[in-house]
């Protein structure tokens, strides 16, 4: 673990799989914007801490957290790593996913398991982890980064789509169950967004995506960075168990 020194008025961001791709761009604009950013990260600490350090020569604080959000007491090692580093989490970004696509016929019990266990489980492990102090403290953001497949389904997908669909669920489930504590708890659903994710499907495949794309192109992180950062706003307080599409218009 790496922490800089803040001081007890520098609200915390937590933001899982925050060190590539999506949870990269996340996570820079947080720092950007004053937060400490609590860098959870999985299994590969150089890359993760590197990212760090370059989020700290730009002036913002941050810190690196391992852990599998699959397992429930990584989840809590982690928040109890950070609560006692920083003393508070004001924004949770349940953003860590994995796919492991197959169609359902050819999918194991396994393959189905582990897709859930992080994308959908994890967001709820993370979650609880995290909202016994939110409620003390009256105030918290839960940001749930779910899919645009989540709301349309995908072929050779239907691990990923249900704990994506089972996302909203949990949002808005847990929105009115903190509606009077000050939390609020969101969804965003990115559609097709510029990553490694993206960088594995074969070229004809993504033009037939873009010709779906109403803006004929895919997004960025800083798109997804930008409907995090407004539901982050202490000022976004009257927004909570919705879903925001950041997608190009791809679903409306
Ligand atoms: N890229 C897209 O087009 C796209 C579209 C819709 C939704 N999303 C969602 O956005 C989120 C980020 O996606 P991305 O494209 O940046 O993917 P990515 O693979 O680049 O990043 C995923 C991050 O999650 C972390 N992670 C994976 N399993 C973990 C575990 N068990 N414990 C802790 N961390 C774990 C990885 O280390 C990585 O940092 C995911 O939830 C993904 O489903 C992505």
């Amino acid at each position: 673990m790496n922490a800089d020194k803040t001081d007890s008025a520098t609200p915390v961001a937590l933001v899982t799989g925050g060190a590539r791709g999506i949870g990269a761009h996340i996570s820079r604009a947080l720092a950007r914007s004053g937060y400490h950013v609590a860098i959870g990260y999985s299994s590969r600490p150089q890359p993760a801490q590197a990212f760090a350090d370059s989020l700290k020569e730009e002036g913002g604080f941050a810190s690196i957290h391992q852990g599998n959000i699959g397992e429930p007491g990584d989840c809590e090692r982690v928040v109890h790593e950070v609560m006692s580093s920083h003393g508070r989490i004001d924004v949770l970004v349940n953003n860590a996913g994995i796919t492991v696509d197959k169609t359902v016929r050819r999918m194991s019990t396994e393959d189905w398991r582990a897709v859930v266990r992080v994308n959908l489980s994890g967001a709820f492990h993370m979650s609880k982890a995290v909202l016994d102090q939110m409620v003390e403290r009256g105030f918290g953001r839960i940001i749930n980064i779910s899919s645009l497949i989540g709301q349309t389904g995908g072929f050779g997908q239907a691990n990923y789509a249900a704990s994506k669909s089972g996302l909203f669920g949990f949002t808005k489930s847990l929105a009115l169950e903190v509606a009077l504590k000050g939390v609020t708890v969101n969804c965003v659903a990115p559609g097709a967004i510029e990553t490694e994710m993206l960088e594995a499907i074969p070229g004809e495949a993504l033009d037939r995506m873009l010709e779906k794309i109403p803006m004929r192109r895919f997004g960025t992180g800083q798109d997804i960075a930008r409907a995090v950062m407004f539901l982050a706003d202490p000022e976004a307080s009257y927004i909570t168990g919705q879903v925001i599409s950041v997608n190009g218009g791809w679903e409306m």
